[in-house]
């Protein structure tokens, strides 16, 4: 112990962050040991400088004319020639699943404060009849292409500090939904600083330490031993998505083929902007690299702008769903790699202790949390490519506890995707003129969870149930 703290004190001498280790006099050996581990997992080189360049600095939005042009990207079939190139990848994709070497991830590390919600976001029931957890539908998802595909197929869901043990419990009383492969990873942490830069105690013996974002993910795969885990299996191909999405293609073939014919690094899925504020990043090329622009930090007269055939010039939405290389994905966790993904800072109301250790609770922000974002990537991959998705087959994102992206709007997408399924199968069940019939139905993705299975397996079915209110198709 005395050699680490040494060793840290000294690093963080010539950091100038001494300030952490104010109290070290009052605490007992078991908080010095807290504290000197807490302080070893940050990495002062890579944060300092980071923190350094932005602690002055406003936030930077794009100024309005900043050099940003419209993503290039696949898209949905429209002619013969397109719907022959779509089938091509449904053909890859299928084979690359049969031959196993496809793993899951899901970004399940946020707060959902604006949900509302306490416990992790994928325990919030989401379907309509049957009031299935997100991570129920997931691994029904998981489960059906094990069947199908005849491969078990490996799922890591990344919790952060602040719900990992729930998520971890929600499973086991849930028997892991009759799945055997699950791991959870628990993504890093960053300390929150000062406006002037200096890092904050929570109390005398704990730094103020925040989950890292979504970006953790990396690090978090490499660190757990998942990525040794999976080459050791010859799983080459990651699918990934955050969990707030009930509708999202867990496992997608035409998506999997297009990401393996053109031997991307990282594909990502787009859907075009429902409306010009509509609060989703936008995929463009920056400065001649393919990025993704924050709905916060675009301007609202980019936002708005239209082409001359009047569609929105940046209209590719980020629906946070990817495909990744593993060693692709492993190198971006790779700290000696060179590849750090970008800071991003937010000012935020920190609990923490002054000079004298006294607790205070702000009101106003008094301190900067850093994280950072899966979709940084993108300026690390030597060859990515964006694929439309039609986001009412795909997209249903769960941020708002009412009105936009909630769960009523969840309810409706999931009924009006399955209503559709069952018109274009000749039901005739009622449907107003937004696509919603009168009462409540659900399809388990056990049964199906997309339009090409769902007319194949319900024209296969010796004796077609009545569609009712409450209709459950499993
Ligand atoms: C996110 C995207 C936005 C995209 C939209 C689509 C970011 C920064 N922006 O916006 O470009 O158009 O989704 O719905 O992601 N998470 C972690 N660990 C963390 C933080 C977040 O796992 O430390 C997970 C959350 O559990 C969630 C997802 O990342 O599943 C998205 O995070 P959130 O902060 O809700 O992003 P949005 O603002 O909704």
């Amino acid at each position: 112990m005395e050699r680490l703290q040494r060793e840290i004190f000294e690093r963080f001498e010539q950091y100038g962050q001494m300030q952490i280790f104010r109290f070290w006099e009052e605490l007992n050996a078991d908080e010095r040991l807290n504290l000197c581990r807490q302080a070893d997992q940050i990495n002062l080189l890579h944060f300092s400088e980071i923190v350094n360049s932005l602690i002055d600095r406003e936030k930077k939005s794009l100024r309005s004319d900043t050099p940003l042009l419209p993503a290039h990207y696949i898209s949905l079939p429209s002619d013969e020639t397109s719907s022959y190139r779509w089938e091509e990848a449904y053909n890859v994709g299928e084979q690359v699943l049969s031959e196993g070497r496809v793993a899951v991830f899901t970004a399940a590390g946020g707060q959902g404060t604006r949900l509302g919600f306490e416990g992790p976001k994928g325990a919030f029931a989401v379907t309509p009849v049957k009031r299935k957890s997100l991570f129920q539908i997931f691994a029904e998802k998981i489960r059906f292409a094990e069947k199908r595909y005849g491969h078990y197929i490996h799922w890591f869901i990344m919790t952060s500090d602040r719900n990992h043990n729930e998520t971890i419990e929600f499973f086991g009383k849930n028997n892991s939904f009759g799945l055997s492969n699950v791991h959870f990873i628990r993504q890093g942490l960053l300390p929150a600083v000062t406006m002037g830069g200096k890092i904050m105690l929570e109390d005398k013996g704990r730094i103020a330490m925040h989950p890292d974002g979504h970006g953790g993910a990396f690090k978090a795969f490499v660190a757990s031993g998942a990525n040794a885990m999976l080459e050791a299996k010859g799983i080459d191909t990651i699918s990934y998505f955050q969990v707030d999405n009930p509708l999202v293609p867990v496992i997608d073939s035409y998506f999997i083929g297009f990401h393996e014919k053109n031997r991307s690094r990282m594909s990502s899925r787009t859907i075009l902007k429902a409306y010009p504020e509509e609060k989703v990043g936008i995929f463009c090329v920056l400065y001649g690299r393919s990025a993704v622009i924050e709905y916060s930090d675009l301007p609202i007269e980019r936002a708005i702008e239209r082409d001359r055939s009047g569609t929105l010039r940046f209209k590719t939405g980020n629906a946070g769903i990817h495909i990744f290389d593993r060693d692709f994905f492993s190198l971006l966790g790779n700290e000696m790699s060179g590849r750090p993904l970008p800071l991003h800072k937010a000012k935020k109301k920190i609990p923490t202790i002054d000079e004298d250790g006294k607790v205070i609770d702000p009101d106003v922000p008094n301190g900067i949390k850093f994280e950072t974002f899966i979709f940084d990537a993108l300026q690390f991959a030597e060859r990515s490519i964006i694929v439309e998705g039609n986001r009412k087959e795909i997209f249903s994102p769960l941020k708002n506890s009412m009105g936009l992206d909630s769960p009523e709007t969840c309810r409706q997408d999931q009924i009006r995707l399955f209503s559709k399924w069952l018109v274009k199968a000749g039901s005739d069940i009622p449907i107003d003129a937004k696509g919603l019939p009168p009462f409540n139905i659900e399809v388990s993705p056990l049964f199906a969870d997309n339009e090409r299975d769902f007319l194949s397996k319900w024209n296969d079915l010796e004796k077609r149930p009545a569609i009712s209110s409450g209709s459950y198709i499993s």
